[in-house]
């Protein structure tokens, strides 16, 4: 088998293990990026679009942000929909003047796949790690299985990286580890279409036929999604019966139809929630995807992924070249008390906003947050700054 060597293996290049790789190679920290897909489908895959403030921020501080500058889509507000009615939540007047940006997330792996094949620090596509081992020791390393065959890379720390689904999180033992859990009666059927958006601002909107979301790419891609049942499939919405739900749902007298066009991705996401502690296990850190899983409806999954990305690069840094361990040791409950902070906000914007099929009394009380939403500056004040920077509150 062949042996590699380097100081930090990052298993999973999403944004959050693309951005850490970036960011220490910078700094001269030597380090293998892992990709189990190809740069091909990491590159298509459509996800996330809204950047928080400070995110966005951490993207330009790390000269990753050029083509997000001119093409991103700045934002001041967000509207809320229900009973057929739109209501304003004026974000950047309640959030200290900050806007969020809405740039896809496929956009931000692009250039931060760009920026590291410039630098030529090594960035392996179509390779699955398949073992995590001496996690304990001063000598981790992992087992990757890629087109040249098996290689094994000894280190001294593990990113972990690797989404929900990975091999990271399930390295740490069951006696250490806890597992939070929570999945919710829906999911989101999401399509990107060749549409001007009918909206300038995304559009939250609840409806007795359930959740609608208008968000958008460009001034010609809009980005929708509608909540749908749990156990229905891509074969049983055709584009005919995706857009008239997407109009039944979020028409008002103001926009009584929203443009149409072809259809280019469409998928069905379910809703879950996860939070794995602690977040590292010995040399292993995890971030992103791997530790934490939110409900999209808060916008919140990659803007924490990014989040934590922050803190584990300070934390490499110093452990890596100046010996100091104590960010290291902090990780796990730095990160941990943002991660709970955006599963409440996330639980709080999906509660309120998806209709319960068989419980009235939710119904009610939905309508009352709703309410309280537009009506109160204190209640949506707290929505804005959690929305716009979680950091903020
Ligand atoms: P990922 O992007 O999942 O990357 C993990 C990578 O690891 C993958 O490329 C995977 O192929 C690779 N991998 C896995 N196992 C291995 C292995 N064994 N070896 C090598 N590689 C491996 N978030 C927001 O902030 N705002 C939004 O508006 C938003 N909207 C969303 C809408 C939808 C429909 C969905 C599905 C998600 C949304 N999210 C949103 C969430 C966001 O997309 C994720 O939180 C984000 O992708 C997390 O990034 P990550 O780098 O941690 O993980
Ligand atoms: C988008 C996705 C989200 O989950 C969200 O809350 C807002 C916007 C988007 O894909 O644009």
């Amino acid at each position: 088998m062949k042996e590699l060597r380097t100081q930090v293996v990052i298993i999973g290049a999403g944004p959050a293990g693309l951005l850490l790789g970036h960011l220490l190679q910078r700094e001269g920290i030597d380090n293998i990026v892992l990709e189990r897909r190809s740069r091909e489908y990491i590159e298509k895959r459509v996800r996330a679009g809204v950047i928080e403030y400070g995110i966005a921020k951490l993207i330009e501080d790390a000269g990753a942000g050029e083509r997000m500058k001119r093409e991103g889509l700045v934002h001041h507000g967000v509207e809320l929909r229900f009973d057929h009615t739109s209501h304003r939540i004026p974000l950047s007047e309640l959030a200290d003047g900050k806007p969020i940006t809405v740039y896809g997330q496929q956009e931000v792996v692009k250039d931060l796949v760009a920026l590291r094949l410039d630098s030529g620090a090594p960035l392996l596509f179509e390779s699955e790690v398949t073992a995590v081992e001496g996690l304990t020791t001063d000598g981790p390393c992992v087992e990757v299985e890629g087109v040249d065959g098996k290689v094994r890379i000894s280190c001294e720390f593990v990113a972990g990286c690797d989404g929900t689904f990975g091999v990271a999180n399930k390295a740490i033992p069951k006696d250490v580890v806890r597992r939070y859990e929570r999945t919710y009666p829906f999911s989101w059927l999401g399509i990107l279409a060749e549409a001007a958006p009918a909206t300038e601002e995304l559009i939250y909107c609840r409806h007795e036929n359930g959740f609608a979301l208008y968000s958008l790419r460009s001034p010609t891609l809009s980005r929708l999604y509608l909540g749908v049942r749990p156990e229905e499939t891509l074969d049983q919405w055709s584009d005919e019966r995706i857009w008239d739900e997407l109009n039944t749902r979020l028409a008002t007298d103001e926009m009584p139809e929203i443009n149409q066009g072809p259809i280019i991705e469409r998928g069905i996401t379910a809703m879950r929630s996860i939070v794995v502690e602690p977040m590292r296990f010995g040399r292993l850190l995890l971030a992103g995807d791997a530790a934490h899983i939110v409900p999209p409806t808060g916008a919140k999954g990659m803007n924490l992924a990014l989040a934590d990305v922050r803190e584990l690069f300070h934390a490499l840094l110093a452990q890596l070249r100046s010996n100091d361990p104590r960010l290291i040791d902090t990780y796990s409950s730095t990160c941990l008390e943002r991660v709970w902070r955006a599963e409440e906000f996330s639980t709080y914007m999906t509660q309120m906003l998806h209709p319960n099929h068989e419980d009235d009394f939710e119904n009610g009380v939905q309508m009352a947050r709703l309410r309280q939403a537009i009506n109160s500056r204190e209640a949506a004040t707290v929505l804005a700054r959690n929305y716009v920077d979680l950091n903020s509150l």
